[in-house]
Formats: structure tokens, sequence, C-alpha cells
């Protein structure tokens, strides 16, 4: 049974992608920053972690291998976005806190996985959920597009390291998907700016959790995707293209 750590899967698409793999059969460790007990499975465990405290989530990471042995997959997909805005409007805490959340704790999350791999010399992935903003320019989105951008830098530093160890690595970049994080900016669109964000979605609609799911479940099967390494992936319904 392979076994695949998720951070942020607690809600949202860390939520749906979650699930997918328990149903895939995956033991799935979920670290995520308020635990809640929010399901309960045998193939899965909970723990508190908050990524972006870089002591706390190193600690974490020694209980998980102390518990549960080696591991497959790492998928960093917690993220936040507290500022829609430009450069000069978005503040240094909003900036700061982005980075430590979205670039420093995957970072850190990764750099315990690789640890690991290095001894144990097994293959495996490691999945960064990215964003369509980390490939095209997107107005007011200045540190999660910053952000967003640096982990796709995580992905490919990943594939020129670690290819020959057999670790693959992938960035995932979703377009619109309602969610938490994405709810109150949906919300507060007018019936036009709503038609037109679908409509930049080429395909006629806004993302779902399990279109998210599908793609790292295709991503994580050596049966089916071994050939694939290093992609930057838009799942978007079309948006950037
Ligand atoms: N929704 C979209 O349209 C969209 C589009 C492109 C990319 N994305 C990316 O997809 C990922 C998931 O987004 P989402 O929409 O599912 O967000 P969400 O519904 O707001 O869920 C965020 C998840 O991340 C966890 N989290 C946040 N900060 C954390 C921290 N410091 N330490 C540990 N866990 C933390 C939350 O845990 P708690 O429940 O404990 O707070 C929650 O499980 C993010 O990386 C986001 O940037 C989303």
């Amino acid at each position: 049974m392979k076994k695949i750590i998720i951070t942020g899967g607690s809600r949202g698409i860390g939520k749906g992608i979650l699930h997918k793999l328990i149903k895939n059969k995956y033991y799935v460790i979920n670290l995520s920053k308020n635990k809640k007990e929010f399901v309960k499975n045998k193939m899965l465990s909970n723990y508190k972690c908050d990524i972006s405290n870089l002591k706390e989530t190193t600690k974490v990471f020694n209980k998980i291998y102390v518990n549960h042995g080696d591991f497959y997959g790492l998928i960093n997909n917690a993220g936040i976005n507290p500022s829609r805005n430009n450069i000069v409007k978005t503040s240094f805490k909003d900036f700061d806190a982005t980075l430590k959340t979205n670039v420093y704790g995957a970072f850190n999350c990764t750099k315990e996985f690789l640890k690991k791999k290095e001894i144990k010399k097994n293959s495996g992935v490691v999945i960064n959920i990215s964003s369509i903003v980390s490939v095209i320019s997107h107005e007011k989105r200045a540190s999660y597009s910053i952000s967003k951008s640096a982990i796709n830098g995580l992905t490919r530093s990943i594939v020129a390291d670690y290819s020959n160890q057999k670790i693959r690595s992938f960035s995932i970049c979703p377009g619109y998907v309602e969610t938490d994080l994405t709810r109150n900016f949906l919300n507060n669109l007018d019936n036009f700016e709503k038609r037109n964000l679908i409509k930049k979605h080429k395909i006629g609609r806004l993302g779902n959790t399990k279109d998210i799911a599908d793609l790292v479940s295709f991503l994580l099967d050596e049966t089916k995707s071994s050939w694939m390494n290093g992609n930057i992936i838009p799942l978007d319904g079309g948006y950037v293209c």
C-alpha cells in the first residue's frame, strides 16, 4: 500500500484530492493548520501542522515518519491568498504571509520528504498545486502570483536534482474552482463579471475539486504516467490557451 502526504486536505481542492486517493487505495496523511476530524477513515491520519511555521513542520514530519514509515508521494496543496492587490497596494504583512505558507511551507515539506527519499533511494512523486497566475499575468494578484511562480521553480528544481532517483514532480495550475479561498471573490462579482470569468475558461464552466483530483491520481500512477515529468500543467478549461 502506497502512502501519500498531502497538505491542506481538510477543505476545498485538498479535500477532493484526499477522498480520491483513499478511493484509489492510498494511505493518506493530511497536514492542515487546524486539526479537525472532518472525516474518519482507516486509510487516513490527520495531523495539525501550520506549514508556515518551519520548526513545527519539521517536528511533525519527524513524527509522521516514526508513526508511518516511508512515503511514496507528497502533494503540496495548502495555500492562501490574503491579498488581491497590485504591488503598491500589497502590504508586506500579506506578502510575507503568502510566501511563508505557499513557498516556504511547500519548500520545507519537500525538503523533509526528499531527505527521507535520499536515504530510502526509492521512487516517488511530488505534486505542487500552483495556479494559472503562475503562467499568465493576472491583475491584482501580486503576492499570490509571485508565490505560485516560485512553486513552479520548486517543481523544476526537484526534476533537475531527483529524476535520477525516479522521483517525478509536477505543477498543476488550476483555473478558478469555487472553494473557501475563492467564494467571497466569486460572490462579489456581478452577473456580467461572473459570465466573463466563466467565458475565460473556454470550455464554459469553472473547475471543481474532482477535476484536480483526477489529474493528481493520473500523475501519481506510475503505470499510466511514468514518462511524464516536470510538467507545469494548466488545468483550466482552456483559460491560459
Ligand atoms: N480555488 C481555486 O480557484 C484555486 C485555483 C488555483 C489554485 N488553487 C490552489 O489550490 C490550493 C488549495 O486551495 P483551495 O481553494 O482548496 O483553498 P481552501 O479551500 O482555502 O483550503 C485551504 C487548505 O489549506 C490549508 N492551509 C492553509 N494555510 C495553511 C498552513 N499555514 N498550514 C497548513 N495548512 C494550511 C487549510 O487548512 P485548515 O482547514 O486547517 O485551515 C485548508 O485545508 C491552494 O494552494 C490554492 O492556491 C486554488
